[in-house]
């Protein structure tokens, strides 16, 4: 089966631990990026060395005519997007409640909720077997922020993952007798360009690492094993799932 796979923020960190991975599993894959110019296209380069195919997308999430671009880039260089995986993401946002900046809520909200949304709008359009498509499956990046309101001054970007979790159980459900499965994984900490600098501060990570029952953090590649599993057949009758991939979640 021929399988496409577009990965969205897909030139670090969790984004890329599954665009590589997913190459090495068949995948034709497209990462795209917004700054990340050499970084994405060392790994095209790494995947194209072995064997694979992967092209790389410059293209901000936050921009309607972007998304709709990348996904005609990648159907014209690799054909029928048969998988997307939404990791594109931006955690650094209003803080508190009481320095909340609408400019600062409406950015958080365009890269993580509507460009998200408008990603599965596209993925919908051309999966959908009402539309013609051979059905497909997505994997939306969330979080555990969106269980607990997130850590403090957390708030606003735990609000945007459960935004994203509740689209996509409305999403999945939508599309289940279309041929699309829709899931979210929900990391907990994880060790990530996203994260890297504060988890730096050794009393930081400290702090993070007693509140997970495993005592630790995430690394990018095990959360991408669970998004690749999602993506995959041997998940053909789960849709509309929030998977947590959190060491356990926090100890409260
Ligand atoms: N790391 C964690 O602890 C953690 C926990 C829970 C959930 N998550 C979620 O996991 C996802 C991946 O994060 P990560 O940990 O892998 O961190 P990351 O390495 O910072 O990945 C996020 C990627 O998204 C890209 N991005 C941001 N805004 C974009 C935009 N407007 N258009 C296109 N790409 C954009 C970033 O590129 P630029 O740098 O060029 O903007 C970056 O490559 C995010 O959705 C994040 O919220 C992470």
């Amino acid at each position: 089966m021929n399988k496409t796979l577009l990965v969205t923020g897909g030139a670090s960190g969790i984004g890329a631990e599954t665009a590589r991975r997913a190459a090495t599993r068949g995948y034709k894959v497209a990462i795209n990026y917004r700054s990340r110019d050499a970084q994405a296209k060392a790994i095209v380069a790494d995947i194209v060395a072995k064997g694979g195919q992967a092209i790389a997308l410059p293209g901000d999430m936050a921009h309607e005519t972007d998304i709709v671009r990348i996904f005609e880039e990648t159907e014209r260089a690799l054909g029928p997007i048969t998988h997307l995986v939404n990791s594109a993401g931006i955690s650094t946002g209003p803080g508190r409640v009481d320095a909340y900046d609408a400019a600062a809520l409406a950015n958080l909200f365009a890269v993580n909720v509507i460009g998200l949304m408008l990603c599965c709008r596209e993925a919908a359009k051309r999966m959908s077997t009402r539309n013609g498509g051979k059905g497909g499956a997505i994997v939306n990046v969330s979080s555990m922020a969106a269980t607990l309101g997130g850590r403090l001054g957390s708030s606003a970007y735990a609000a945007s993952k459960g935004a994203v979790d509740a689209f996509t159980k409305g999403f999945a459900r939508e599309a289940a007798s279309e041929g699309i499965r829709v899931n979210s994984i929900r990391p907990g900490m994880v060790l990530s360009e996203m994260t890297e600098r504060r988890l730096q501060d050794a009393a930081f990570r400290a702090h993070i690492e007693t509140s997970i029952p495993m005592r630790r953090v995430g690394q990018s590649h095990e959360i991408a094993e669970a998004i690749l599993w999602l993506l995959s057949d041997e998940a053909s009758f789960i849709t509309g799932a929030m998977l947590d991939a959190a060491g356990g979640g926090y100890i409260i």
